[in-house]
């Protein structure tokens, strides 16, 4: 660059920055800017997320089916039967929907349990059948919230394929939720 178009340069930035402050515009400051991306993803993303809550509380229900006792055991063991094959169907389109994005899918217990930070597992413990309800209850709520919170990121991105498809994930869940709370009043 030569010496006069230096000059030039520097006195345009100088006008353009003093003209930002008299109108009270404030330049975006760098953490702010990094913070935005960070907060930025695609709606592929959102759904994988979604997928591995989905994967952690799949995984949960069979195991409490599986392990529930108690004096209710025949019915709640078929309740939760019924729960784990809806998510079974969930989990399968919601990967299918990721697809259809044009991204993958994550498939590995590592990144289901990387992105799943909500939804605790218990290893070696099997706590008592309304402490197991409970426990899927609140889960529910987890991915009731990542739902909740993806939905309006799809609306305002117009993708009204992806508000219906996840409305319709929010509303199986409801359902479910509802089984499980019934239960516990
Ligand atoms: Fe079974």
């Amino acid at each position: 660059m030569n010496f006069k178009l230096f000059l030039a340069s520097s006195l345009l930035l100088a006008v353009s920055f003093c003209c930002a402050q008299q109108v009270g515009v404030k330049a975006p400051k760098l953490d702010t800017i990094v913070q935005n991306e960070q907060i930025e993803s695609t709606s592929a993303e959102k759904f994988n997320k979604i997928l591995a809550e989905t994967f952690l509380l799949y995984v949960k229900t069979l195991k409490y089916h599986w392990n529930i006792r108690g004096p209710q055991f025949a019915s709640l063991h078929a309740m939760l039967n019924s729960h784990y094959e809806q998510l079974a169907k969930q989990i399968d389109g919601i990967a299918e929907r990721v697809r259809m994005l044009g991204d993958f899918p994550i498939g590995t217990c590592v990144e289901f349990l990387d992105q799943s930070k909500g939804i605790k597992e218990q290893p070696g413990v099997n706590p008592k059948d309304m402490q197991m309800l409970s426990e899927l209850l609140a889960d529910h709520t987890s991915v009731m919230d990542s739902l909740k919170e993806a939905i309006p990121f799809f609306e305002n991105k117009k993708e009204t394929d992806n508000v219906d498809f996840a409305t319709k994930l929010l509303e199986e869940h409801q359902k479910m939720a509802w089984f499980l709370k019934s239960h516990l009043e």
